[in-house]
């Protein structure tokens, strides 16, 4: 069985997304137009005005091309103080700020749950405590349909674990090593570490804190919470296996990303590498093609050791069990969680909603792998805001979109609809469940356009606008590079804006434009993510998530993964202009600790808290750094944020941001 070689990367998508032996898309979709006529070299020739070089024109406001400090004199949206860039072995925040560690990777969150104790771990533990890797962060004001910013719950996923920092005496699980040491009891724990918690929060004495005894808590997991499967894939044939004839009922949910709050008040769970947590061989199977356009098996988790339901020698169809979006009423804490099945079946970041003119609600979601889509799906009902029961089927019907983005600006949706253009049963699309479940190989067969790793995509409600966060791509090479990914072997991502036309979200012909192509100016390429009035070297790299606050305004989370993308301060959240002459620029406002990235950016209704998650402190990117040049385990960590005790290992943690004395964030 092939695995991954690990070592470089301790996270684990991004070492799915470094490594050169895995399958990517490598659908021969049209390009958009060369490089020499693509729509930014339309755009630089008109900024040519200005005088502005070519090339440092691209992004944002070319403010790089500019050459120096101070060569706008635009005001920023926001008011604070830029931190310093950096890396060390905590988090820092602005001026004026707190930023108080809310809950911890292993803190108690059931009355009777038991205090963490990393020397003496159990799955039965773990079930009742904090999950690992917190990455998406939802907030549901209570009580439910107020706008409480002192009271609500907060639901947070688990993405991932890992396991060379989580128990002692393992080591790096690399190389000859990988899965050395593991027994099914720690298969056990980090299956109870995956998956999300909802925990309700207060704040007592103008701090927040977790409600432990709250009828609301719930953790969810990989092997303990069963899933109903709904939409058009529940009991096909596809979803079929020998504990589940039924194809309707799974047990739990894995590497959860990012996801969204709906308007009535749900948690969107996005199952992004699903692929991972599979191994076995898919030699000869009839679905081999499809599994290998998805990644199965990846093989980075001993799971099929113990459980031959992450085997798809022995059972095939588990794999397509995951990789969908999962909803779950955060309200009642015995409901059953539904894996939505119509809005398709890919490495889900995250799904964010709006609400349309015309009542329908609209998801955007991004397919995280290299050369992948953007998607969204429009209800085919409408919203209720008078009655919360009506809307909690609104997923399970409607049409399933996927982007091809044109070089004059214009966002082609085109309906993943069985029956529709090449989506015939000749070409291998019977049904509308092949449909969704293979919704990579339908999207590949209408053209859609491969992006640079499509992560966030965040609508703000008061503009019609839409960001689209496009991490990076290391393999996309000169003669792929087209309007909407402009670089090759692009190390630091770009931010997309679409705008729905006439506001209208359900529209199938949008525009877009660039935002900015984050990086350094400095280096005569692309980059212009530098802010003249506010800081000398304010670029950033990798947007990966994002919030809209009240005002409008755009912040940003960053992963930059390990080594290849750095730029030389640790990841964190950026506050980011999107109107106006400073366009595109940005400062620092939040920076993590040493190997960690930045997750889940959530504003109370108020914006008076901005919750963060610190995702795997310790583990990523360690090695570039002077006094840190080594891979952390347990015994040896890059940080041990953030309790800093002998013994006790680094722990992915949620941060509440508060400003000393009150008031919204960044005003
Ligand atoms: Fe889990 Fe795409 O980040
Ligand atoms: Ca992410
Ligand atoms: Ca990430």
């Amino acid at each position: 069985m092939k695995k991954i070689d690990l070592s470089r990367f301790s996270c684990r998508a991004e070492a799915y997304e470094a490594s050169d032996d895995i399958p990517t898309n490598r659908s021969d979709a049209p390009t958009i137009g060369d490089v020499i006529n693509r729509r930014f070299g339309r755009r630089d020739v008109l900024k040519g005005a200005l005088g502005v070089a070519a090339m440092g024109a691209v992004a944002g406001t070319g403010l790089a091309a500019l050459g120096g400090k101070k060569a706008l004199a635009a005001s920023a949206s926001y008011s604070f103080t830029e931190i310093e860039h950096g890396v060390d072995e905590t988090h820092h925040v602005a001026p004026g700020y707190s930023a108080d560690v809310l809950i911890r990777w292993g803190d108690p969150i059931f009355a009777d749950a038991p205090e963490f104790d990393p020397m003496n771990q159990s799955a039965e533990s773990q079930a009742k405590q904090f999950g690992y890797n917190n990455d998406y962060i939802g907030y549901l004001p209570l009580p439910y349909g107020s706008d409480n910013a002192e009271r609500g719950l907060l639901c947070v996923n688990h993405e991932y674990t890992n396991e060379e920092i989580m128990f002692p005496g393992l080591g790096k699980q690399d190389g000859d090593a990988e899965f050395a040491g593991m027994t099914q009891d720690l298969v056990d724990i980090e299956m109870a570490a995956h998956g999300g918690s909802v925990i309700e929060i207060a704040k007592s004495g103008g701090a927040w804190q977790v409600v432990r005894d709250s009828e609301y808590n719930r953790r969810i997991t990989a092997s303990g919470t069963e899933m109903e499967l709904t939409g058009p894939a529940a009991g096909h044939d596809l979803m079929k296996t020998s504990a589940d004839p039924s194809g309707t009922k799974v047990m739990g949910t894995i590497n959860n990303c990012a996801g969204g709050m709906t308007p009535w008040g749900t948690y969107l769970m996005a199952e992004e590498n699903f692929h991972g947590y599979f191994w076995g061989d898919v030699e000869g199977h009839p679905q081999q093609a499809a599994m290998e356009r998805y990644g199965v098996p990846g093989a980075w988790y001993a799971w099929g050791a113990f459980y031959d339901r992450f085997d798809v020698s022995k059972e095939p169809n588990e794999a397509n069990r995951f990789g969908w979006i999962v909803e779950v009423d955060p309200l009642d804490s015995t409901s059953t969680p539904k894996k939505r099945t119509a809005l398709g079946r890919f490495k889900h970041e995250g799904g964010e909603s709006v609400v349309n003119g015309d009542g329908r609600v609209v998801v955007y979601m991004g397919d995280d792998q290299r050369f992948d889509y953007l998607y969204k799906f429009v209800t085919a009902g409408t919203y209720n805001p008078d009655d919360r029961a009506a809307n909690m089927d609104l997923l399970d019907e409607g049409t399933l979109y996927v982007a091809k983005f044109h070089e004059d600006g214009k966002v082609e949706w085109m309906p993943l609809v069985q029956g529709e253009g090449p989506l015939t049963a000749e070409n291998g699309f019977p049904d509308q469940a092949t449909v969704v479940t293979q919704a990579r190989l339908a999207a590949d067969a209408l053209g859609a356009t491969p992006l640079d790793r499509p992560e966030d995509v965040e609508p703000n409600p008061q503009t019609g606008k839409v960001y689209v966060m496009l991490t990076n791509n290391s393999r996309r090479k000169p003669e792929q590079v087209d309007a909407v990914n402009p670089r090759a072997e692009n190390r630091f991502g770009q931010i997309v804006e679409i705008t729905a036309a006439n506001g209208d979200h359900g529209s199938t012909e949008d525009t877009w434009d660039m935002l900015v192509v984050c990086g350094d100016p400095a280096d005569g390429a692309v980059g212009a993510m530098w802010n003249p009035a506010t800081s000398e070297n304010g670029w950033f790299a990798c947007p990966d998530n994002c919030a809209v606050d009240n005002q409008g305004r755009l912040w940003i989370s960053t992963d930059q993964g390990s080594g290849w993308s750095r730029s030389g301060t640790a990841d964190g959240i950026w506050a980011l202009e999107t109107e106006g002459e400073l366009r595109g620029t940005g400062m620092m406002f939040f920076r993590v600790p040493i190997g960690a990235e930045m997750c889940g950016p959530k504003f109370t209704p108020d914006d008076t808290t901005l919750f963060v998650a610190v995702q795997h402190p310790a583990t990523d990117g360690t090695k570039a750094y002077p006094g840190f040049e080594r891979s952390s385990t347990f015994e040896d960590p890059a940080t041990r944020w953030p309790d800093f005790q002998d013994g006790v290992p680094p722990r992915p943690s949620v941060v509440a941001i508060t400003k000393e004395g009150g008031g919204k964030i960044g005003s």
